[in-house]
């Protein structure tokens, strides 16, 4: 018989600590995707917002407050006590250093205390799987998009730790273009998904914006350009109007420049992502990172898609973000294909920066 092995995953990379239980098959090169049990997440949103964005000291300190009450949730929940964890796994980077050093402690505090190995998995590792745990999982070689706060990039994925940079942002990520846009018009932080409610109600070609390197030829995006020139069409507006801020502006105004930056990311997005499937000849797309959550992008890349067969995957929309349970699933799916062991060497550490094709 098959073993069933428990395996207990913990994000802290940045302002969100997750913690989940997924249990998967020993070893052997299991085809099955592993079933998550449980998961619990603590969003620190609130506690930046005063500031503009993540203040890396108080990240940290509060993933100190939160993980072991998570985890306590998260085993009751699933029933499990804690001597019947078999592996305990966290995010050992790209993040902010402080925040991974509380998951990696706590991790391989509670994997020497009860004698069980431990594994450090790559955060974007984990983007790039969580549709697995999705209704529609999807099945290897496929392209991936992965657009978060931090990253965008287009890889070719053949299985998993098989994974082939095409191309990447070469300075702000679409999640950074998105929150810094929304930054400009006076939306509280991380301003992604308000910028994206409003631009459902203005017009996306209301203001002709920059699609940086949409015609460059290769796989890579730039969009620190896109928000200089959303800050110049915003003061040109303002000026226009004798407003004192964006936001005394008409709303049908603020909404039509919403739409028209949301747009140009999109657009740009996916034309590659496009380029990317043609140039591989693969017909299979998984987005995956905070900015998947999109709604106008999963329409664009659904009808994009959808003309050319070719099959999309997204993760559960409440996956779309961070979270402990894509991190026990990585883990869970590289110990089941065997293409890595946890270990019981408890001295971790952790890798701030760290190139997913390094892998
Ligand atoms: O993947 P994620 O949780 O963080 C990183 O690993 O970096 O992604 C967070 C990013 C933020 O930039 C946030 O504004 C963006 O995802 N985001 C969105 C939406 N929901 C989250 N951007 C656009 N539209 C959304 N609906
Ligand atoms: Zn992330």
């Amino acid at each position: 018989m098959v073993k069933k092995l428990l395996v207990l995953g913990i994000e802290s990379s940045c302002d969100e600590t997750g913690v989940a239980l997924v249990q998967c098959e020993e070893g052997g090169g299991s085809e099955q995707v592993p079933s998550l049990l449980a998961h619990a997440l603590y969003s620190q949103i609130e506690m930046h917002q005063a500031f503009g964005g993540v203040v890396p000291e108080l990240a940290s300190r509060d993933h100190i407050r939160r993980v072991i009450p998570l985890t306590r949730e998260v085993l009751t929940e699933a029933n499990c006590p804690l001597s019947d964890i078999d592996v305990v796994v966290y995010t050992r980077g790209p993040g902010l250093a402080g925040a991974l050093l509380v998951g990696a402690g706590v991790a391989c505090a509670l994997g020497a205390a009860l004698g069980k190995p431990v594994l450090g998995i790559h955060h974007l590792e984990g983007h790039l799987l969580s549709p697995f745990l999705g209704a529609d999982p999807p099945k290897f070689p496929f392209v991936a998009l992965l657009v978060s706060g931090g990253h965008t990039q287009l890889m070719r994925v053949d299985g998993v730790g098989r994974y082939l940079l095409l191309g990447e942002s070469i300075d702000d990520a679409a999640g950074e273009a998105f929150d810094k846009s929304a930054k400009l018009m006076g939306l509280a932080y991380p301003g992604g998904p308000l910028l994206a409610r409003m631009a459902e109600e203005g017009n996306p070609k209301a203001y002709a914006l920059p699609r940086p390197l949409l015609h460059s030829g290769n796989l890579d995006f730039s969009f620190a350009g896109l928000k200089t020139a959303v800050l110049v069409q915003s003061q040109k507006m303002i000026a226009s109007q004798g407003a004192g801020a964006f936001g005394d502006l008409p709303r049908i105004q603020q909404c039509d420049l919403a739409a028209s930056t949301q747009a140009a990311i999109v657009d740009v997005l996916v034309k590659k992502s496009i380029t990317a499937l043609n140039e591989t000849g693969l017909k299979r797309l998984v987005v995956a990172g905070g900015v998947g959550a999109n709604r106008h992008l999963r329409a664009q890349l659904n009808d994009a898609c959808g003309k050319r067969i070719i099959r999309v995957h997204y993760p559960e929309l409440h996956l779309c973000t961070d979270n402990g349970a894509m991190i026990a699933l990585a883990a869970a799916m590289r110990l089941q294909s065997g293409s890595q062991q946890a270990s019981r060497n408890y001295a971790f550490d952790i890798k701030p920066r760290w190139p997913l094709d390094a892998l």
